[in-house]
């Protein structure tokens, strides 16, 4: 991120006063931060105190007019790497979705070149609100990018998702997307427009191992390399489908043209998953761990302190079981994946049945295989239909092949 910037956009509420922290972390990180504060957001926080903290300018409808002959809307607009609307209300969710510019937040939205990454916050009702989630699904379809709402107590004693997402994790959510193209083409209505067999579909894809902590050092993890999940997210973009890849921590880089969503834990997975919905397909990939340590210490376990002679485990969150279980909102198509060593239809078959997903991809990770890890795989699909074992090959190919699969289904 050293080096990037970024315009922030503060939407009003109450929830704008994380943005100074938002922009003090971004700081931190080396991002030059300028800044637009609506008239809402100037309700809640002082143009001052934003410039004050990102030592750039702060601009507001009121300096509109002086500051047109330093810097345009249009040049504001396209100047940073990637824009950022934080907290981002239902207000101008709407306005973007429907092309409305009556500000200078929404005008710098419809102007800009960049990616924008949206982080709203309002009440549950109103996020919950079928006008406000169909403005959301059109930005999305529109190419933008989300992070949060989370759910929690809010300002106004009400309970749900609404919550602006944590600072750090909107801060993550900025270091992804400019780790990608954030550029948005000229004839961005043409050439975005995606083709192929899912286009206009959006599929759900987790992949990688999770890291459960036991101190600052310490975790539980498992041998997942991530490529499979990958390769699937990569042959659903390449269909046209937009992709949520919510991956646990690997070496690889993004696939082109799919949102990647960086996480750590059980825990942070299943928030991003359910975040990312609704999605016409979810492909559950990752090996997720099963438990985590129940305790996890702010400070190293120090030997000489005792040490730690058992670790005793919380169960984490069932991903698949969660989203295959739904009862409203479920994805059409939900794929598990069975990675056994043993008995791998029969105990694939019964997990497929266990979770309540449509098909499980099961393949054999015993010793030997270098399934875990290596760039080929065996796999044999498992459906109501019954079993369908495909012959061995490049993880890339089993991704296309299930893809084409999925297309037929959601497509
Ligand atoms: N999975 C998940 N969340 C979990 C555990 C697993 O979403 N907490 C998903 C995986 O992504 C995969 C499927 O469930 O698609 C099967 O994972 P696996 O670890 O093989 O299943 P378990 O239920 O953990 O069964 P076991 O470890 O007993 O074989």
């Amino acid at each position: 991120m050293q080096g990037k910037s970024v315009l922030l956009i503060i939407g009003g509420g109450i929830a704008a006063f994380k943005a100074l922290l938002l922009a003090r972390l971004l700081g931190q990180a080396g991002v030059k931060v300028t800044s637009i504060l609506t008239r809402g957001g100037s309700e809640f926080i002082t143009p001052l105190s934003v410039a004050g903290l990102t030592k750039q300018k702060c601009y507001t409808d009121l300096f509109d007019l002086t500051d047109e002959a330093e810097m345009g809307h249009i040049e504001l607009s396209r100047a940073a790497d990637l824009v950022v609307c934080a907290p981002a209300t239902a207000d101008l969710l709407g306005k973007v979705a429907n092309g409305l510019a009556d500000d200078l937040a929404s005008t710098v939205l419809l102007a800009t070149d960049k990616k924008v990454l949206f982080a709203p916050a309002m009440n549950v009702r109103m996020w919950t609100h079928p006008s406000v989630q169909r403005n959301v699904r059109q930005l999305k379809e529109d190419g933008a990018l989300f992070v949060g709402p989370t759910e929690g107590e809010m300002a106004c004693g009400e309970f749900g998702p609404g919550r602006l997402s944590d600072p750090e994790n909107i801060v993550r959510a900025i270091n992804d997307a400019l780790s990608r193209d954030t550029t948005l083409p000229v004839a961005a209505a043409s050439s975005l427009a995606p083709s192929g067999a899912m286009a206009g579909k959006h599929v759900l894809v987790t992949a990688g191992p999770t890291k459960e902590p036991l101190d600052p050092v310490r975790y539980i993890a498992n041998r997942s390399s991530g490529k499979q999940g990958y390769a699937i997210a990569e042959a659903c973009a390449g269909m046209g489908a937009r992709v949520t890849l919510v991956s646990g921590p690997t070496h690889l880089p993004s696939p082109v043209g799919v949102d990647t969503i960086r996480v750590e834990t059980a825990r942070q997975m299943m928030t991003a998953c359910e975040e990312a919905l609704p999605a016409d397909a979810a492909i559950m990939c990752a090996a997720v761990s099963d438990y985590r340590p129940d305790i996890e210490t702010e400070h190293k376990i120090k030997k000489e302190r005792g040490g730690l002679t058992a670790i005793g485990l919380a169960e984490n969150p069932d991903i698949l079981r969660t989203v295959a279980q739904l009862e409203l909102g479920r994805p059409k198509l939900v794929v598990g994946f069975a990675a056994e060593t043993d008995d791998v239809v029969s105990h694939a078959e019964v997990k497929r049945r266990r979770k309540g997903c449509d098909w499980i991809v099961a393949n054999d990770v015993s010793p030997g295989t270098e399934a875990m890890g290596g760039d080929n795989n065996s796999v044999i699909l498992l459906s109501d239909d019954g079993e369908e074992v495909w012959d061995h090959m490049p993880k890339a190919a089993v991704a296309r092949r299930l893809a084409e699969r999925v297309a037929e289904v959601i497509g």
